[in-house]
């Protein structure tokens, strides 16, 4: 199948004006798109245009772009409110891309696009930026899978470059590669990822908070210690209690949750009670005033101890899970060595690449690590992935 010349006067749809679909579509008018943002919510509308706009003045002030380009960039957005069950979708008609940001549900995204593809042209692609479910099963309720693909950004979508580009099992290989390098065009980074649980960096990125969680429980050290290992030691932006508190403890739980299931309750991916019980009790992080810390006025973060043994150790433990998990998603193909390395330190920001990391700290080093972990626990959490085994046995490193 063709699809339609992704030129600048092609016009983009995005469906969803939430933190997301805001974001992408400023990205899309940014580059010179005429853009559609449907919501079915007028408040979700008004608070996404607020947001662009705010957004736009401050590239004006820091004189990223003239008066003039911020006007054109706005006039390029027209906001539509409808139903999307009722035809309210119309306004999408001549859109060549259309771009689904919505809540994240299987059936409500399902039930959308199958709605969609009765209004836009033959051609048109039609692609998700779901986080967490399965890009294929959302293609499966359209007639014509093969132009439903994933096009995962990040939060921000203007700030963060990346973006990992998603084919679903029925996806058209030539349209999958058209996107890809439309949003390079766009200006970011994309990498290629199988449609599997939390594609890249969901995936590769859980043992940050989840190993962390599982050494706080067992009393190896406290969260203000953990955080510092990571943070001091380790180089991280943010210690994975910080981290998961800036982002959210019922997200961080949902993301966890989902990837856990769809990996048929894989244990290396397994949720942490102290995480369950955070979300119940609505400790949720810096948006509720309480999470993991307290964020009220006059609040004293508790001293980490600075004890460097104990450091090394959290530290190295984490890391190692991180390694194991970046080289099974090579192993299983999920990416490439190059975008597995670019997605982590692009989408979260990580200090550098896992498998340039491994290549560093030394594979049979995290194997002995990782192989330690599992006779003391007896836990198939702790399982080196055979790629690592391999190498280690063989002398290989990742980047020669
Ligand atoms: N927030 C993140 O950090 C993040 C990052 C990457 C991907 N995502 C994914 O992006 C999607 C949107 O997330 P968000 O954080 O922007 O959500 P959000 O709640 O901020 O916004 C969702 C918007 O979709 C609208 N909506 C809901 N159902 C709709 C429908 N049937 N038709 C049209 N509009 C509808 C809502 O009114 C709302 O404005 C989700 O699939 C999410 O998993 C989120």
């Amino acid at each position: 199948m063709m699809a339609k010349e992704f030129g600048k006067e092609m016009a983009v749809g995005v469906i969803g004006a939430g933190a997301m679909g805001s974001g992408i579509a400023e990205v899309a008018a940014t580059y010179g798109h005429r853009v559609v943002l449907f919501d079915t919510q007028q408040a979700s509308i008004d608070k996404g245009l607020a947001g662009i706009e705010k957004n736009l003045a401050r590239n004006v002030e820091k004189s990223r772009i003239t008066d003039a380009v911020r006007r054109e960039i706005r006039t390029r957005i027209s906001p539509v409110v409808g139903d999307s069950a009722e035809g309210g979708l119309g306004a999408l008609a001549d859109c060549g891309l259309v771009i689904e940001a919505i809540v994240e549900n299987l059936n409500i995204k399902r039930s959308l696009f199958a709605t969609l593809e009765e209004i836009v042209e033959p051609d048109a692609v039609l692609a998700t930026n779901t986080s967490s479910l399965s890009v294929t099963a959302i293609g499966s309720a359209c007639k014509r899978p093969g132009r439903v693909l994933g096009v995962h950004f990040f939060n921000p979508p203007t700030l963060l470059r990346l973006v990992e580009i998603v084919p679903g099992l029925a996806t058209d290989g030539a349209i999958t590669d058209r996107v890809q390098s439309l949003i390079d065009a766009w200006g970011k980074s994309t990498v290629r990822a199988s449609d599997t649980p939390g594609f890249i960096v969901n995936r590769i990125a859980r043992p940050f908070y989840g190993e962390a969680l599982r050494i706080y429980e067992e009393g190896i050290a406290d969260m203000p210690t953990i955080d510092w290992a990571m943070r001091d030691l380790g180089g991280f932006k943010m210690g994975p209690f910080e981290l998961m508190d800036f982002i959210g403890n019922d997200i961080n739980l949902a993301a966890t949750k989902s990837v856990y299931e769809a990996t048929f309750y894989d244990s290396r991916f397994k949720p942490t009670l102290t995480q369950q019980q955070l979300s119940d009790a609505g400790f949720l992080g810096q948006k509720t005033g309480r999470g993991y810390y307290d964020y009220s006025s006059g609040a004293v973060r508790p001293e980490p101890t600075k004890n460097e043994d104990l450091g090394d150790l959290i530290f190295r433990r984490i890391l190692s899970m991180l390694i194991n998990q970046a080289a099974d998603a090579l192993y299983y193909r999920v990416a490439s060595a190059q975008d597995i390395d670019r997605a982590m330190t692009l989408g979260v920001n990580y200090p550098k690449g896992l498998l340039a990391w491994a290549d560093e700290v030394g594979i049979d080093e995290t194997v002995k690590w990782l192989t330690a972990l599992q006779e003391f626990y007896g836990e198939e959490r702790y399982r080196p992935s055979p790629l690592l085994k391999t190498m280690a046995g063989d002398g290989f490193t990742f980047f020669g």
